[in-house]
């Protein structure tokens, strides 16, 4: 387990690790890496926790990995600007939306890349070019919401854009209190909609915290978040026929 640096040290050790756009070797890769693109269109449902918390557990596994964000508000490159250097090694792409096409052929160009983690913007109505794209090039589409009734109202839409384009996806479902009864109506509601993965993610502070420290809730000590997205993270490993590897 990674030791968590002070925000100060982690900030300084910061630019060095930063990839912004990286060249296109003249070899691609000859193993195809995995795409998992986290996406729901909703603000702060979740998106940039799930995809660096999964980063940071693939990681763990051994895995090699490339994280891309697509948002304008850089939360997981500022995430990753301060990550600890003696945690597990991630790779980052940061860019706006409209340049999703680069971003695929600069991460196709990577070597030795096994997964890819794609976090994207809210709003992503506004760009259905680029969200087309990513959806057609990623092997899971995970969707994160909250238990909120506007959340909720906004991922079924966004699944059934899912499901015409023929993406495998399933819903998320975070910042959960499990004895609410929101939780049990919001469950049955996306279970009514499309695939909801099995495990889900609790309104937990230590979740909160990864963002401060540039961690996973796994690298945290006694982390209760730790256990909701191993789990998560078993199921997409399964999703992706990673689980053997
Ligand atoms: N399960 C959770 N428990 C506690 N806090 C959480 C949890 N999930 C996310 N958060 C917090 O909620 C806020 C929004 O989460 P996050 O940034 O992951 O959402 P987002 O979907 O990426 O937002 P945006 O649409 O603005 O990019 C953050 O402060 C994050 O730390
Ligand atoms: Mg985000």
């Amino acid at each position: 387990m990674a030791k968590i640096a002070t925000i100060e040290a982690a900030q300084k050790q910061a630019e060095v690790r930063r990839v912004e756009h990286l060249p296109v070797p003249a070899l691609a890769n000859a193993k195809r890496p995995k795409w998992l693109l986290v996406a729901s269109g909703k603000g702060g449902s979740g998106k940039t926790s799930t995809s660096l918390n999964l980063s940071v557990c693939a990681a763990h596994d051994g895995l090699r990995v490339a994280m891309v964000d697509l948002d304008r508000q850089a939360t997981l490159s500022r995430w990753y600007e301060r990550r600890p250097d003696d945690a597990p090694a991630l790779t980052l792409w940061h860019g706006p939306m409209s340049d999703a096409a680069r971003a695929l052929s600069d991460i196709d160009g990577l070597p030795d890349i096994d997964l890819v983690v794609v976090d994207t913007p809210p709003g992503l109505d506004d760009h259905p070019d680029a969200s087309r794209l990513l959806v057609a090039r990623a092997d899971f589409v995970l969707v994160p919401t909250t238990p909120g009734t506007a959340d909720i109202d906004s991922v079924v839409e966004w699944m059934k854009f899912l499901k015409r384009e023929r993406a495998n996806a399933s819903f998320l479902l975070n910042k959960v209190q499990r004895a609410h009864t929101r939780y049990r109506t919001a469950k049955l509601r996306l279970n009514r909609s499309g695939a909801l993965c099995p495990v889900d993610v609790r309104l937990l502070d230590d979740i909160e915290a990864t963002h401060d420290h540039g961690v996973g809730v796994i690298e945290i000590r006694k982390s209760r978040g730790a256990e909701d997205f191993t789990a998560v993270w078993d199921y997409i490993k399964q999703q992706l026929g990673m689980a053997d590897q």
